[in-house]
């Protein structure tokens, strides 16, 4: 068994959403996360940055000694994946393939996507649903405002819900089997979008990746002694209060210079 811990990185608190459900299928396992807030937001950057930032995440990660890195975030899966994949040795999973994999095997054919425009413009989820899937129709929705606002703790209020509300009328009389969060901050809208397409499957990749590495992973049945790690490259945000939150718990976060 390796006990070195797992690697996560996101711009933001939204990968804490993957860290959360990883955490729960695998409570012996210690995890370094990074939330890269220095240049939050990724979804609204070129590929370069995002390489250029992902890389920088993926060095220090790889400097703490982890033993995989899972990429909670869909701006840098989207991105940036194929770029790390071919400078690193180290295992590195993404949001993208996982999910994929899922809706193959619920047959699903009418997906709705909403991400960062980031993710949008790369087309990613459409071209790798479409490599996977046959006769799948793919409707996709930018939601730049999303990941921002959840940054602000602002995921249960009204502006959440008429922002939310205008995003999905896209969606409206497309007969969606599922809409994939495919932004990894967009889960904490998760109940707002419920009421808008109550009978739509929401897919929380967090959810799709915990359960994934379930299935392929032997779980460790020593107690961690490591506490979990979560660093942030800039401190002056919310990210601590929001995090408080998503987890339910009180945590401690480290400040990062990484360039
Ligand atoms: N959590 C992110 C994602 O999954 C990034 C949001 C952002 O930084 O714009 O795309």
């Amino acid at each position: 068994m390796d006990n070195r811990p797992i690697g996560m990185f996101d711009s933001g608190v939204g990968g804490l959403t993957v860290y959360k459900e990883v955490k729960k299928a695998f409570p012996n396992e210690q995890i370094i996360y990074v939330g890269d807030t220095k240049r939050f937001p990724y979804g609204s950057k070129t590929k370069e940055n995002i390489i250029n930032a992902s890389k920088k995440c993926v060095d220090f990660l790889i400097s703490e000694n982890v033993k995989e890195i899972i990429i909670a975030c869909g701006t840098a899966t989207s991105r940036a994946l194929d770029t790390l994949k071919a400078t690193y040795d180290i295992p590195i999973t993404g949001i993208i393939e996982p999910t994929v994999s899922y809706i193959k095997e619920k047959n699903y054919k009418n997906i709705g996507v909403i991400a960062t425009r980031g993710t949008i413009e790369s087309n990613s989820w459409k071209i790798n649903l479409e490599k996977k899937i046959s006769d799948v129709n793919v409707y996709n929705q930018e939601c730049p405002l999303l990941a921002p606002m959840a940054e602000e703790g602002w995921t249960k209020n009204e502006v959440a819900k008429l922002t939310i509300k205008e995003y999905l009328k896209n969606f409206e009389n497309k007969k969606l089997d599922a809409l994939i969060l495919g932004c990894t901050h967009y889960p904490l809208f998760e109940a707002i979008i419920k009421q808008y397409l109550p009978d739509v499957e929401i897919i929380n990749t967090g959810k799709v990746i915990a359960n994934k590495m379930e299935q392929s992973k032997e779980k460790t049945k020593e107690n961690i002694t490591k506490e979990d790690k979560i660093f942030i490259t800039d401190t002056q945000c919310n990210f601590e209060a929001v995090a408080k939150k998503i987890l339910e718990k009180d945590i401690k976060i480290e400040g990062i210079d990484l360039g």
